[in-house]
């Protein structure tokens, strides 16, 4: 099968998996943003959980894959907010808060965050010592060392007096983007016993090469594909790579380690194909 079917199979999956978890949830507006957040996406990190636990030979992670998509939709309503990005467009739909209201959008990011935990809980995983450790790293990688911490850095610069220097800019995006992508490549070790070493330092990379190509897009993307307003970063006074290096060296650096990402699964031979695929798939993506 071709990168492209796998990916749209698991995508089906996993929001099939998210739309389980809330169906004969009471019929009030935070539940219905709820489902409005969790729709779409392109699923990179439940695809990583998934194909992670897949390769190493683990149970079906189903259930871990949707804990991250709506994680990182909880991370996104917020992230849209007025006071943090202030946008009002997201996977090509007006965002939670303009839809319905602030209020519902913080709550709603507030709901979709413990149901990853929830979601953690399922037996289906594993013994209670996988689920405990799957637990404790996402919100190890959600919480003030991991995304939260980025996202509080990449608002803070926005108003800092000197740029960011390429080392505040790299450990920035480690944890605004980085933290939860490589909990997702590692969350497959972790549910099928093996070790999580070569694919933590894959995620690393890919990681970044992500973010890069995410900023990169805000530059010179094509708006309707990404589904999101672009050309909004420089205004912004975002830190990013682009910011620091300008585009060539930028896309150069993500193609680097994309490179990187693939020498760190080599051992695993044929059976990584699928992460490698992804992790090509980072750096060519529109949207
Ligand atoms: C967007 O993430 C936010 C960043 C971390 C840059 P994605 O590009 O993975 O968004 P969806 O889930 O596919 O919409
Ligand atoms: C968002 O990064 C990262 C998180 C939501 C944690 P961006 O602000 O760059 O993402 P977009 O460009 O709005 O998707
Ligand atoms: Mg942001
Ligand atoms: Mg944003
Ligand atoms: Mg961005």
């Amino acid at each position: 099968m071709s990168f492209s079917s796998v990916l749209a199979s698991d995508a089906a999956r996993i929001e099939a998996r998210l739309m389980a978890a809330l169906a004969g949830r009471r019929d009030v507006p935070v539940v219905q943003a709820m489902r409005y957040a969790l729709r779409g996406g392109k699923r990179l990190r439940g695809f990583m959980v998934l194909e992670s636990a897949r390769m190493l030979g683990g149970v079906d992670a189903i259930s871990a894959a949707a804990a991250v998509e709506s994680l990182h939709a909880y991370s996104l309503v917020h992230d849209d907010l007025p006071s943090m990005d202030d946008d009002d467009l997201r996977r090509g739909q007006p965002t939670v808060h303009v839809k319905w209201d602030e209020a519902t959008a913080v709550l709603a990011g507030d709901a979709l965050q413990t149901l990853a935990f929830e979601l953690l809980a399922d037996p289906a995983l594993g013994s209670g010592d996988v689920r405990i450790a799957l637990v404790a790293g996402l919100a190890r990688a959600s919480g003030a060392e991991g995304m939260v911490l980025g996202q509080a850095l990449d608002i803070a610069a926005e108003t800092a007096t000197t740029p960011l220097t390429l080392e505040a800019i790299t450990d920035l995006q480690a944890g605004k983007t980085g933290a939860l992508i490589r909990w997702s490549a590692e969350a497959g070790a972790v549910i099928a016993g093996a070790d999580p070493a070569p694919l933590r330092a894959y995620a690393t990379a890919v990681g970044l090469a992500f973010q890069i190509w995410d900023d990169v897009l805000d530059v010179e993307g094509d708006a309707t594909k990404a589904g999101k307003r672009l050309q909004k970063d420089a205004d912004a006074g975002k830190a990013t790579f682009v910011s620091l290096l300008g585009l060539a060296e930028a896309k150069a650096r993500a193609h680097a380690l994309v490179a990187e990402a693939e020498s760190h699964l080599r051992a695993y031979g044929a059976s990584a194909g699928n992460l490698i695929a992804l992790a090509r798939f980072v750096v060519a993506r529109e949207s």
